[in-house]
C-alpha cells in the first residue's frame, strides 16, 4: 500500500473503526426520506461521522468545505430506481474530480450475480488502477440484488471478489456467520446499515457488526430516518469506538442534544 492510500484510510479508520454516515442514496432513489434537503439534515450529523460518503452533486450543494469530514466520493451510478435492473452500472465521477474535491476514497458498487456482474468488477478494476495511481484509496460496496441471498456463502464470494480486485475496504452486510465473511477477506470490512429498523435493532446490529470482526458501519437511513438522528449517530459511535452496550448506546441515542 503506498503511503499516501495509508495516509488517506487512516483519515477514515480511527483507532482501527470507523463511523461512516451514507448520504449518497439520491444518486439511484432521488429524494429519500429523510435527506430532502441535504443542506438541513447534514451539520447536526458531520461532527459525528469519521466519513462521509455521497456523490460529487450532493458535495458541491451541500457541504461546506470547512465542516466536511474526510469524504468517500461515490463514482459509479447509471440506473434509478424505477429499473429493474440496478446492475448497470458505469464510472461516472472521474478520479482526477476526485482528487479536486479533495476526497479521502472513492466508492462504487459490485452487483456480483447479477446481469452486469462482469462490468461493475471489471469498473471496480479499472478505478483501483486509476486511484491507486494518485494514492487514494477505493472502497467497494457489494450491492445485493433482490434474488440474492444475504448469507455468509454468498457475501464471502462478493467481499473476496471485491478484495482480489484490490479494493481496499469494502463495504457489505451483516449475516449469520459473519466472522467466516471476515475471516475469507483479506482487507477490512465494513457494514450497511439497510431498511430502516427500530432504533434498538440498529444498535444491535452495529454492536453484531463489530463483534464479529468488522470494523465500521456506514449507516444510512438507521440514522437520518430516526426521530432524534444526532442521538443515533452518537450511540452509534459510542459502540464502534467504544465498545459500548447496545442498552447504554440506547440512552445516548434517546438524549436530545441541544442545536449549536
Ligand atoms: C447503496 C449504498 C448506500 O450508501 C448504503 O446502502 C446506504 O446506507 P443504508 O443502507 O444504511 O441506508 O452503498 O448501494
Amino acid at each position: 500500500m503506498s503511503w499516501g492510500v495509508k495516509n488517506r484510510l487512516s483519515r477514515i479508520i480511527r483507532n482501527g473503526r470507523c463511523v461512516m454516515l451514507a448520504v449518497d442514496h439520491g444518486y439511484f432513489l432521488g429524494p429519500t426520506s429523510g435527506l430532502e434537503n441535504l443542506g438541513k439534515a447534514l451539520p447536526p450529523l458531520l461532527p459525528h461521522a469519521d466519513a462521509l460518503m455521497l456523490t460529487r452533486g450532493a458535495l458541491r450543494t451541500s457541504v461546506l468545505p470547512e465542516s466536511a469530514p474526510p469524504i468517500v466520493l461515490r463514482v459509479s451510478g447509471g440506473p434509478s430506481v424505477l429499473k429493474e435492473d440496478l446492475s448497470d452500472e458505469y464510472i461516472t465521477t472521474s478520479v482526477e474530480e476526485a482528487v479536486r474535491l479533495n476526497a479521502s476514497a472513492v466508492t462504487m458498487s459490485i452487483f456480483v450475480g447479477s446481469a452486469h456482474e462482469s462490468r461493475t468488477i471489471a469498473n471496480l478494476g479499472k478505478l483501483v488502477n486509476e486511484a491507486e495511481r494518485y494514492g487514494l484509496p477505493v472502497l467497494a460496496v457489494t450491492a445485493v440484488g433482490k434474488d440474492m441471498a444475504r448469507d455468509a456463502r454468498y457475501l464471502g464470494l462478493c467481499c473476496r471478489m471485491a478484495a482480489e480486485q484490490g479494493a481496499h475496504v469494502v463495504k457489505t452486510y451483516h449475516c449469520e456467520g459473519f466472522e467466516k465473511v471476515v475471516e475469507a477477506t483479506p482487507v477490512p470490512l465494513i457494514i450497511a446499515g439497510g431498511k430502516k429498523v427500530p432504533e434498538r435493532e440498529a444498535l444491535q446490529l452495529a454492536r453484531n457488526a463489530i463483534e464479529s470482526g468488522a470494523i465500521g458501519v456506514d449507516m444510512g437511513r438507521n440514522i437520518f430516518q430516526s426521530d432524534n438522528p444526532t442521538g443515533m449517530i452518537r450511540a452509534v459511535r459510542a459502540i464502534v469506538h467504544e465498545n459500548a452496550s447496545v442498552d447504554s448506546a440506547y440512552d445516548l441515542y434517546k438524549r436530545k442534544v441541544p442545536a449549536r
